[in-house]
């Protein structure tokens, strides 16, 4: 459990608050770069950690976030129009080019361009998101080095879902590896065929930019061999799913839009081919670690609203949930865990949820070291983030240390 004013502090992702602050340090995906249209299509809305954020393109490919705020009158630049070479706000015209200089003043006669700037946010486009840091820009880090930004476009499928609850619900179910034989058993897709086996151990370690949640079963198989899975966590809000070598992984990030709602991100690749047909209609249809999502408002299809697709029958005849669809399973529990915001202070936890207590307690160190003016070491360990899952059998005697150094790109 965390006390009621911890579970306030790690939850709570505003401007101006100590887990805010902190997850202004890091570089986080804001949005599908597909979202981001070309000029004529006008700005988007970007709305990340209770900021209202416009995104546009110029005629020249850059693209523009700017706080969707016009520093004159504070109209909403959603509604701006977009020439090409700048957004121009509808209500008196103001105009802003992609870093926040102000253009023209049409209204003004004396314009004073020069002294006005839109607040202006570096971003990047990788891997099909669009990549922002909304932090200080004296504490910019280097753009993290995750593999999936680094191979060819064939290679990588990325999607973004809106889920209906605070961040860390999400995040505490990624690295959450006992639920997967329980909650997922019987599931469609072939992600749980470990769950005949005994309960694993569970083992934490720290690394340069989080942790390691290794969950060790012994084998079927062989009494001489043990299965790990590996799920590494990388601050603030980023998972790497255990994924056998050879195939594709997947990365899941859960970034606050506010408190009570997140933007899930989850790209699949592989590094050593591109991804099939089969794979990509896996990612595209089978809500399995993505998830079918309403093209206008990224709601899932299959949600809160109609029950998450349960079906009664198929529960009663053997599936946990009668939840078709792994991440829909995942959406069903994480979304209301006694609500969007799920209250710590009334939890039992178990030796199964040592990752999350560390978890927590590396967050809450880190945002309250920030408050107290220590800047966090991990958003600059670039080479960090470059960084894979483990799903392996391996013998007994053999440590976690070279198992996770094996697996590495
Ligand atoms: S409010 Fe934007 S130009 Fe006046
Ligand atoms: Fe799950």
């Amino acid at each position: 459990m965390l006390s009621a004013a911890d579970n306030e502090l790690i939850t709570r992702t505003g401007p101006g608050t100590p887990m805010g602050e902190l997850f202004r340090r890091f570089w986080l995906p804001v949005a599908l770069a597909s979202e981001v249209g070309p000029a004529e299509a006008g700005p988007t809305r970007v709305n990340v950690l209770g900021d209202q954020l416009v995104a546009f393109r110029s005629t020249d490919g850059t693209i523009g976030l700017l706080d969707a705020a016009c520093p004159h009158r504070l109209a909403n630049l959603f509604w701006g129009r977009n020439e090409g070479d700048g957004l121009r706000c509808v209500y008196h015209g103001w105009k802003f080019t992609a870093d926040g200089a102000c253009t023209d003043q049409p209204a003004e006669p004396r314009p004073f361009c020069d002294r006005v700037r839109a607040r202006a946010y570096p971003v990047r486009e990788a891997a099909g998101l669009l990549w922002s840091y909304l932090g200080p820009p004296e504490t910019e880090p280097p753009f993290p080095r995750w593999e999936f930004t680094e191979v060819a476009a064939g290679h990588v499928y990325a999607s973004k879902r809106l889920q209906l609850c605070n961040w860390l619900q999400n995040l505490e179910g990624e690295l959450d590896s006992a639920h997967v034989q329980i909650l997922h058993a019987h599931a469609v897709g072939t992600l749980v065929s470990q769950a005949a086996a005994a309960p694993p151990r569970y083992q934490v370690e720290r690394t340069d930019v989080g942790l390691l949640a290794m969950a060790v079963r012994s084998s079927p198989a062989s009494e001489n061999t043990a299965y790990w899975r590996v799920t590494p966590y990388l601050m603030p809000c980023f998972t790497i799913i255990p994924a056998p070598p050879g195939g594709p992984l997947t990365f899941t990030g859960a970034v606050p839009v506010d408190d009570v709602t997140m933007l899930g991100f989850t790209v699949t690749w592989n590094p050593h081919a591109p991804l099939s047909e089969e794979q990509l209609r896996v990612c595209r249809e089978d809500d399995v670690l993505h998830v079918r999502v309403d093209p206008a408002t990224f709601l899932p299809v299959v949600n809160r609203g109609n029950d998450y697709g349960i079906d009664r029958a198929a529960q009663a005849a053997g599936s946990m949930t009668g939840i078709p669809g792994l991440r829909t399973q995942d959406l069903a529990v994480q979304e209301d865990q006694c609500g969007p915001i799920s209250p710590r202070e009334r939890e039992h936890l178990g030796s199964t949820d040592r990752a999350i207590v560390a978890t927590r307690r590396l967050l809450l160190d880190a945002a309250r070291a920030l408050a107290a003016g220590t800047e966090p070491t991990q958003p600059h360990r670039a080479d960090g983030y470059r960084c894979r899952s483990v799903a392996v059998e391996e013998p007994v005697e053999r440590e976690w240390t070279g198992i996770v150094a094996d697996a590495q790109p």
